[in-house]
């Protein structure tokens, strides 16, 4: 679904649903990342550097990869894409991690997830060097960000905050739902929107695949994330008018009619639910572009230092 970011459905029952369009906010924090390498260059520092690791050759996180490299050259950062093939054994993998950890010229590390059954995830983010943990997966920074301290957010959350942000969504107060508690959204998330931060201080429910009657959660929240990878699962009868809706969802879904042999859906039946939000993001072009901006605002304050690395 495209529709411009001034989109008004005739057919709308809250008045001013708006898009939040994932493409000019990523393009306006982009602009801010490339300043910011050109401030550095005056100032003689280095040019920020994120190395990726890929392991095996997933046709969805191939495009991740390639779309986080080619995002680190628009924004004048290096990138170094390492790529281990699928049989890479868990300690080749942990020494390929301890170069990069000692390698001063690179400033994040990131292992691009999923990783092959026979590698444990939690060790490989735990080799990760916290000041260089781009991914903000580390139990360090996990912590950091719990406690409120400076920190690396995971990407896709922080995008998310960095888009209510532009957009002056104003979430105080508010009764947010997140639907998915993993490691890499949903949990996070919950967490940021309860934060004290502008695009905080919400009331935050946060509901998973054991919560027995989801749409009794979602039908009260003014805000709702979607973060469970199922394809159209919030619909119109459960969401509230006028709430905020955010869709974290990519799955590629099997479409003849495209060249590629797939398109990419949302968690959210679009159609059905923008006519009764005040603000919806679209897919594609919400959140997916956020978390590549994101990543890269990690990257630049993995080069400048966290507070605590100072
Ligand atoms: N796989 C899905 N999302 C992510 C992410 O944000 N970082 C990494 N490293 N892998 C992922």
């Amino acid at each position: 679904m495209c529709l411009p970011a001034n989109y008004k459905n005739p057919n709308c029952i809250f008045a001013t649903m708006q898009l939040l369009d994932g493409k000019v906010a990523a393009a306006a924090i982009k602009e801010k990342l490339q300043h910011a390498v050109n401030e550095r260059l005056l100032a003689g520092k280095k040019t920020p550097h994120l190395a990726a690791i890929l392991v095996g050759n997933n046709g969805a996180s191939e495009t991740y990869v390639a779309s986080k490299v080619k995002n680190c050259a628009e924004v004048g950062f290096k990138s170094s894409l390492i790529r281990l093939p699928l049989e890479v054994t868990e300690a080749e993998l942990l020494a390929e991690i301890a170069l990069l950890n000692q390698n001063t010229a690179i400033d994040g590390i990131l292992v691009q997830l999923p990783l092959p059954k026979h590698i444990d995830d939690s060790k490989i983010i735990a080799a990760i060097v916290p000041a260089k943990d781009v991914d903000g997966f580390h139990a360090v920074s996990v912590g950091r960000m719990v406690q409120g301290l400076d920190s690396f957010i995971p990407a896709t959350p922080y995008g998310i905050m960095l888009l209510l942000e532009y957009f002056g969504v104003a979430t105080t107060g508010k009764h947010a739902v997140v639907i998915g508690r993993s490691n890499i959204v949903g949990r996070p998330m919950s967490i940021l929107l309860s934060s004290h931060h502008p695009q905080g201080n919400c009331t935050v429910t946060l509901c998973h695949s054991k919560t027995p009657n989801l749409e009794s959660f979602t039908q009260q929240a003014d805000i709702v994330v979607a973060a469970l990878g199922k394809p159209g699962f919030l619909t119109h009868s459960m969401v509230k008018p006028g709430a905020v809706v955010i869709d974290v969802g990519i799955t590629r879904v099997t479409d003849a009619t495209k060249k590629s042999g797939f398109s990419i859906k949302g968690d959210v039946d679009f159609d059905g639910v923008a006519p009764k939000c005040s603000w919806i993001t679209p897919v594609p072009g919400g959140v997916g572009l956020m978390t590549i901006g994101a990543l890269l605002m990690n990257t630049l304050k993995a080069a400048e230092g966290l507070d605590s690395a100072r």
